[in-house]
């Protein structure tokens, strides 16, 4: 009998909160909570767009929380110390408006946000916070109100301590008060972390490893998490962090064969087993999408769709053939063709060219074929033999910031770029263009 799905049932294209969504990365999760349960030290989490580091850190969030469903899932519960640090956890996306340190330190003590924001954890945010954010602005007053608060006991020597005006110093005496004042509430938790996700976006990042190091301690943590291929990537000056990273050092990979596969048994576990896939296409989609989950959340909730439209719960070769021709001719996916529209400009020519670029193998070292790297070079004969003329004047389009940029130049090299998003390369290369 056919029940009609909804596909986000089983499928998502959000951040993972859920444990209970969250897939393999076993290796990942028992790096995390290793560095968790050390005193000291800052966690980076680093790798592609679309390859789940935002989830990651979400997992990490409920770990240390002392949510520990993941672990036990994973079966790693033996990796658990006894007594496993617990912190109080805030959680803030970083954005390109951000513009150094200091505004970003001014950012997290103005967060209001109540699952995740710093001020949740500061005594008495109540009253005093529309006003707080609004003078926050001339950070003068700002800790004025804070010296305001600390009506009376241990608090009000702490915050009488704040300079006025300046930030960092702020961020102190909050981040210091949290623990002492939550612990008299709450159970008792060891210290704070916070988790800083687009830490890649901030545009001026020059001083923000050693301010991060001089602000962390045994009662205070940060975690950063952003795209890039290593640690320099994420944090410019990360010499500055020296000894404090060496545990917490987490390179998100794409994921391999049979945890993409694992994500299909576990989309059928979330529709209680109304919703079936056949073994064969799973293996099929997990080869689409090159170890990124997010092209297989996709995949996977198009297919659903599919089903639905021919009464069927069982997803099989048949259906996911449909799905392919759907993107051969870019019906499938409509945001994904919306960047490739954009980046092509109505040009074949160029579109040509983006799909001989996103074909290029790679047949380097694990390592370097990771980089995803393509050089224009290797596809000159075949963009002239398929009739591709003036490549180099189709290619500032797919490398200008306004286009996308679907292609960032490698540093140090002559002619060679990598795909700003891995799951975008994997889309062009089975959306197949006009002409051919
Ligand atoms: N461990 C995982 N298991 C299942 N799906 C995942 C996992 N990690 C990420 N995803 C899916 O992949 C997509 C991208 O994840 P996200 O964490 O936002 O990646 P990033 O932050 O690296 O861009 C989302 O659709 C998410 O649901
Ligand atoms: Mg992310």
């Amino acid at each position: 009998m056919f029940t009609f799905m909804n596909p986000e049932v089983g499928f998502t294209s959000d951040v993972i909160k859920d444990p209970n969504r969250f897939v393999g990365r076993a290796d990942l999760v028992s790096e995390a909570i290793a560095a968790l349960n050390s005193s000291l030290g800052l966690i980076a989490i680093y790798g592609k767009r679309g390859v789940g580091k935002s989830s990651l850190t979400r997992q990490i969030q409920a770990l240390a929380n002392g949510d520990y469903e993941l672990v036990r899932r994973a079966g790693l519960n033996h990796l658990l110390p006894k007594t496993p640090r617990s912190y109080y956890t805030v959680y803030y996306q970083c954005d390109s408006m951000i513009s150094g340190a200091n505004d970003l330190i001014t950012r997290l003590c103005n967060d209001t946000n109540e699952e995740d924001g710093l001020l949740r954890l500061v005594p008495d945010k109540g009253k005093a916070l529309t006003e707080f954010s609004r003078t926050s602005e001339g950070s003068v007053g700002l800790d004025l109100k804070v010296l305001n608060w600390g009506a009376k006991g241990q608090e009000a020597a702490k915050y009488t301590n704040a300079i006025p005006g300046d930030i960092i110093q702020t961020f102190r005496n909050f981040a210091s008060s949290v623990v002492d004042n939550n612990n008299r509430i709450f159970r008792k938790r060891d210290a704070l972390l916070i988790l800083l996700d687009e830490f890649d976006v901030i545009k001026d990042k020059s001083g923000l490893g050693s301010l991060i190091k001089s602000l962390s301690s045994d009662k205070v943590k940060f975690g950063i998490c952003g795209i890039g291929q290593d640690l320099s990537g994420l944090i410019s000056d990360h010499g500055s962090i020296g000894r404090l990273i060496e545990q917490g050092s987490i390179f998100v990979k794409p994921m391999s064969r049979n945890e993409t596969e694992e994500i299909f048994n576990v989309a059928t576990k979330l529709f209680s087993n109304t919703v079936t896939f056949s073994k064969e296409c799973i293996g099929e989609i997990s080869d689409l999408c090159e170890g990124y989950p997010y092209f297989a959340q996709l995949i996977g909730k198009s297919c659903v769709n599919e089903a639905n439209t021919l009464g069927t719960n069982h997803v099989d070769i048949k259906i996911l053939k449909i799905i392919k021709n759907k993107m051969l001719s870019g019906q499938a996916f409509p945001s994904l063709e919306e960047t490739y529209q954009r980046a092509i400009g109505q040009s074949e020519d160029r579109a040509m060219l983006l799909a001989l670029l996103a074909e290029q193998k790679d047949n380097r070292a694990e390592y370097d074929a990771q980089l995803g790297q393509v050089f224009l070079a290797k596809s000159r004969s075949s963009a002239q033999e398929l009739g591709v003329e003036y490549m180099d004047q189709l290619l500032p389009r797919l490398i200008e910031e306004r286009y996308g940029p679907i292609l960032v130049k490698v540093p140090d090299t002559r002619g060679s770029y990598e795909f700003a998003d891995p799951v975008f390369r994997a889309y062009v290369k089975l959306r197949r263009p006009g002409r051919l």
